[in-house]
């Protein structure tokens, strides 16, 4: 069964190789890429406790979520509390991303609803808003099986097309 636990300043070596190996490429930008730099343990913790901070100061910056299989890391998923002008029209609320060998076998969509109801039990989000790429349509589906309805399609700022969808939540 799939839980998602929110990066910490103690996690260990075994998510730092995650973090290292994975592939965790989402519309052509890997969705831990502020983790580059961190080559040792204590870098990645460091690395975690500022984007932490910034993000316990600041709904717009992203919130980021292990996606763990049986205690172990298969992915991660990331929650923007709030969304300005800018994020509602590139990234929405949420963004995931399962490494290749964890694909297809249903924990992405597990890990999207699990998000969606953080969203709406922890941060009173009343009605998500999430994208794809109009042809991702593995990450269509996992939205639309977590209750998203098509919204419209607008245009990121990198004039990609974006496919976004509302979810309404319990809140
Ligand atoms: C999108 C992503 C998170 C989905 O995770 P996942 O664990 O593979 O998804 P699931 O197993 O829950 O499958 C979701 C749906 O896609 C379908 N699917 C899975 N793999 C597929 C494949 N290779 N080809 C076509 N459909 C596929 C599943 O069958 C399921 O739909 P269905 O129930 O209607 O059949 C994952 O593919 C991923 O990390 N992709 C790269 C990053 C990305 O695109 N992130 C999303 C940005 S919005």
């Amino acid at each position: 069964m799939i839980h998602l636990q929110e990066f910490s300043p103690e996690d260990d070596q075994e998510k730092l190789d995650f973090l290292e190996e994975a592939d965790l490429e989402a519309r052509g930008f890997n969705i831990v890429g502020a983790f580059e730099k961190a080559s040792t343990v204590e870098q990645m913790r460091a690395k975690i406790k500022e984007l932490k901070d910034s993000a316990d100061h600041n709904p717009y910056e992203r919130r980021f979520y292990w996606v763990l299989e049986d205690n172990h890391p298969i992915g991660v998923i990331t929650l923007r509390p709030a969304l300005n002008e800018f994020w509602l029209h590139n990234a929405g609320h949420i963004g995931i991303a399962i490494d290749k060998p964890f694909r297809g076998h249903g924990y992405g969509t597990e890990a999207f609803k699990r998000m969606c109801e953080i969203a709406s039990n922890e941060y009173g989000i009343k009605e998500i808003i999430t994208m794809a790429l109009p042809d991702n349509t593995t990450s269509r589906s996992m939205i639309e099986k977590s209750g998203g309805e098509y919204w419209d399609t607008v245009v990121a700022s990198d004039s990609e097309k974006l496919a976004r969808y509302r979810i309404k939540t319990k809140t």
